[in-house]
């Protein structure tokens, strides 16, 4: 464990990472390396492969050639330094939050459980079914889940897609909230530029037909969305998604 240290550590390396899906090639090589306390975006165009990279990143699925590393070690499988978030939380119907957070814990204190419920403001929620909360509260109880676990890597793929604009900014929030007290890196697939330039330090766009890009966003937080560095950047990779296209060979 290396956090609260000083150096940069690097906590993600692809190398050469590739994907077919029978025969067909989904993901170009990727080489990307992602240090501690970086938040990166992932965007690119549906079916462009997001979630197959951050399934491999997960270990869930293997590269069809290259290798990803994490912490010097060979990513094979999953691991409890790295969990995911997805679009639906779910969560066990007949559980409350409190249990749905209790299963498979045997090791979690009560004032471990009230401190995470405290940190995505669900306290008062505890003792509710998942179908009596709304969606951001089910998705903070998703999250809640992974925090326990105190994850070095958090993979997110897609997680807010399903909320409505309010929710999601304040779902966008918190996470941003708690990368920077919790010093996690993370990784969020999301199809929404603006999300990204809201959230990431770094934006990479993938897919079969883009070139690799990797675009740093040195805004300052917490950014202002309607600030003409903000719009000038997300027209920037709006063009820089049209622009970048891979010529068809022959
Ligand atoms: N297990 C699988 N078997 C075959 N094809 C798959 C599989 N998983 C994903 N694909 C295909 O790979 C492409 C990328 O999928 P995905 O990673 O889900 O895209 P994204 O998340 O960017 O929308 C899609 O064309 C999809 O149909
Ligand atoms: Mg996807």
């Amino acid at each position: 464990m290396n956090k609260g240290g000083f150096k940069m550590q690097t906590v993600l390396e692809l190398k050469a990472v590739t994907k077919k899906f029978n025969g067909q090639t989904i993901l170009n090589p990727i080489d990307l390396t992602i240090q501690q306390n970086d938040f990166i975006a992932v965007i690119g165009k549906s079916g462009a492969g997001k979630s197959t990279l951050l399934r491999m990143i997960a270990g869930l699925s293997a590269p069809s050639s290259g290798s990803i590393w994490q912490n010097q070690q060979r990513v094979t499988t999953t691991n409890a330094m790295t969990r995911i978030m997805f679009q639906n939380p779910r969560l066990l119907p007949w559980k409350t939050v409190a249990q749905n957070l209790s299963i498979g814990q045997a090791k979690i204190t009560s004032e471990q459980l009230a401190t995470t419920l405290a940190q995505v403001d669900l306290t008062a929620n505890q003792h509710q079914y998942p179908l009596t909360l709304s969606g951001g509260q089910q998705q903070r109880v998703a999250l809640a889940r992974i925090l326990l676990h105190h994850p070095e890597l958090l993979l997110l793929d897609e997680p807010f897609g399903a909320l409505d604009a309010f929710t999601r900014q304040s779902m966008q929030q918190l996470i941003e909230n708690l990368w920077k007290a919790q010093q996690l890196t993370a990784l969020l697939v999301t199809h929404d530029i603006e999300e990204a330039v809201a959230l990431a330090s770094k934006i990479v766009i993938v897919g079969q037909q883009q070139l690799l890009q990797e675009i740093p966003i040195n805004l300052p937080r917490p950014r202002d969305r309607h600030s003409p560095a903000f719009k000038a950047i997300v027209q920037q990779i709006i063009s820089q998604l049209e622009t970048s296209q891979v010529q068809p060979a022959g």
